[in-house]
Order: structure tokens, then C-alpha cells, then sequence
């Protein structure tokens, strides 16, 4: 005999229990399934004597209808908290500070190195490269170099092999491409360089610019006017500047290029050593010999070339004191450019 009372008090302790519509989808499987416990009564039904089958048929029916009504109005609140839920959850506050994001910016070394290219384009000149790892022979012997030359001595080199080791100056680029190419020539050759030293003003890799015009009737007024405009350029159109003579195997006649100052303005402080001038790269005439190292007729070409040091026009240009901050990664650092 169904007892009616007993299974509608066990399915409303169910059905309130139910926190989610998974749940009650289970529960409504329990009862009203193929299997559940209503429709299991329902097959006992032919087995009952005609009188009472249609009590029991009604009061099963009466029992289904209120499951089912009770099952509906439970999934319609389920459903309504469950859009709360995800309401509340999904919200934005808009009184929260945003997020922001930490952009990157261009490395000092970078950006000035882009500004020296970016001049000498203006001006026609070329960009070549050149590798990192050299041969004796362009870093040194092709320049005028051969080996026991004590011009060796001045860049402490990192020798891979007797014959192969990191370039120490952007020099054997000159030699790789006049190799390569015929006169007129007008290019600069940026790159890494790499020596065996380290203090407050080396760092054992740095940045170097070559540059190398070579024509019938290139003169040292051209340099003195290349480099001019260059300097002007990258410091102010100001900046005092002066050609020193020196030595380099690979010019003759070769110069050493100061400027004034900048930051006594010419008057001499300890940065300066008190004389008023910084010196910011190499330069001169290609020496004769260079060019037939390469097979260009140094009675028909005249040439002339420089190299200069990233790092040094960055600190001028930045008024910065230690080359290793360029390579430690402080933040606080880098930021200010
Ligand atoms: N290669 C030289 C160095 O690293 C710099 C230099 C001087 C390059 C004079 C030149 C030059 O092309 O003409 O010290």
C-alpha cells in the first residue's frame, strides 16, 4: 500500500536540501524516473483489487503532480541564485586602482648608438657588419699590425686561438668590405667589441663605431667636416672641437678628436684632468699600406676612416661616471632615460 504521506515528507526534507540544480536533477530522477520510486508504486497497480486501484491510482497522480510542481518552483529558485552567484561573482569594482603596466624602454647604449647611425645615414653613409669572433688577420695583420707589433699591446685581446679571438676594436669591418666592394666607399660598421679589462671606466664587451669613406680625392678636410658635423649633432652645435695628432698603424696621418668640455665648458675640472678637452674617438687618413692589403691602388684612392666608443659618448652625452652601470640591470638606472 502506498504510503503517501510518509514518501511526500521524505522527498520535501530532499528537496530542500538540494543546493544545486545537478542535485535536483538527481533527486528528480529518484522520484520520477524510469526507475523511481513513483513509477515503480505505478507497476503495482494491475496487482491491486479493482475498489482500491482507483484511490491508490489517484492519490500516486496526486502525489506526481505535487513533485513535480514542487520540483519546478525549486529549479526556478535554484536558477535565480545561481544567476546571483555568478552576478556577484563576475562584478567589477570600479572603485579598485587600476593595473598598470611596466613598459620597456630602449637601453641607453641602444639609443645613443641608434642616434650616432641615424646622423651618418643622414650624411650617405652605409651600415655593414661584421663578426664578433675575428681572424688574426683582419683584427690586426690587415691593419697594419703584423704580429710582435707593440700596437698590439694597447687592446688586451681574448684569444679563442693563436689565430682566432674576439675582435677588439669595429677596425677589421674596413678590411672585410673593401675586400668585397670597389671604391667610392662611405660606410660606418657598429658593433660589439671585446677586451681583457675591466674597471671604472672598461667594461670586457663594449660598443664601437668604424667609419670608412674611401674615393679618388678624399681629403682631411672631408674628415674634419664628417666629424664636425657629427659631434654637433649627437652634443650641441656649440661643442668646441679639435683634431690632436697621434698614432694608429692603420692612418697616417692619424688624429685623436677632443671636444670641449662639457662639463667645465672648457674651463678644466678633475674630469678633464683639468685641460679643458675630452677626447671621444680615433681617426685619419688611411694608411697606404691598408690599402694594398685589400688591392686598391693607393696612388688612385685616398681614404679616411675613425672609430669611437659607444659607452664613452653615452657617459659624456648623460654626464654618467661609472661605464658598469650600463651593464648591472638596475632599474632605477635605466628608467631615467
Ligand atoms: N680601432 C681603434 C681603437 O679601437 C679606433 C680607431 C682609430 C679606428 C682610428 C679608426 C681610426 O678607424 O682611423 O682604438
Amino acid at each position: 500500500m502506498l504510503d503517501s504521506d510518509s514518501l511526500k515528507k521524505t522527498f520535501i526534507a530532499e528537496i530542500n536540501a538540494t543546493a544545486s540544480l545537478a542535485e535536483l536533477q538527481q533527486l528528480r530522477v529518484k522520484y520520477l524516473g524510469k526507475k523511481g520510486l513513483l513509477t515503480s508504486q505505478l507497476k503495482s497497480l494491475p496487482t491491486l483489487p479493482a475498489e482500491e486501484r482507483r484511490l491508490f491510482g489517484k492519490a500516486v497522480n496526486e502525489l506526481k503532480e505535487f513533485i513535480e510542481a514542487e520540483i519546478a518552483s525549486r529549479e526556478s529558485v535554484l536558477i535565480e541564485e545561481d544567476r546571483r552567484k555568478r552576478l556577484a561573482a563576475e562584478a567589477i569594482d570600479v572603485t579598485l586602482p587600476g593595473k598598470y603596466t611596466l613598459f620597456g624602454r630602449e637601453h641607453p647604449i641602444n639609443k645613443v648608438l641608434r642616434e650616432i647611425i641615424d646622423v651618418f645615414v643622414t650624411m650617405g653613409f652605409g651600415v655593414e657588419e661584421g663578426p664578433e669572433v675575428e681572424l688574426d688577420y683582419y683584427n690586426f695583420e690587415a691593419l697594419n699590425m703584423p704580429k710582435d707589433h707593440p700596437a698590439r699591446d694597447m687592446q688586451d685581446t681574448f684569444y679563442i686561438t693563436e689565430d682566432v679571438m674576439l675582435r677588439t676594436h669595429t677596425s677589421p669591418v674596413q678590411i672585410r668590405v673593401m675586400e668585397k666592394k670597389k671604391p667610392p666607399l662611405r660606410f660606418i660598421a657598429p658593433g660589439k667589441v671585446y677586451r681583457c679589462d675591466a674597471d671604472i671606466s672598461h667594461t670586457p664587451m663594449f660598443h664601437q663605431v668604424e667609419g670608412l669613406m674611401v674615393d679618388t680625392d678624399v681629403s682631411f678636410s672631408d674628415l674634419k667636416g664628417v666629424l664636425e658635423t657629427f659631434i654637433h649633432r649627437i652634443f650641441s652645435p656649440e661643442t668646441p672641437v679639435r683634431f690632436r695628432p697621434s698614432f694608429f698603424p692603420f692612418t697616417e696621418p692619424s688624429a685623436e678628436v677632443d671636444i670641449g668640455c662639457i662639463f667645465c665648458k672648457g674651463r678644466g675640472c678633475q674630469i678633464c684632468k683639468t685641460s679643458g678637452w675630452l677626447e671621444i674617438l680615433g681617426a685619419g687618413m688611411v694608411n697606404p699600406h691598408v690599402f694594398e692589403m685589400v688591392g686598391y691602388d693607393p696612388e688612385v684612392y685616398t681614404g679616411f676612416a675613425f672609430g669611437m666608443g659607444v659607452e664613452r659618448i653615452t657617459m659624456l652625452k648623460y654626464s654618467i661616471d661609472d661605464i658598469r652601470l650600463f651593464y648591472e640591470n638596475d632599474l632605477r638606472f635605466l628608467r631615467q632615460f
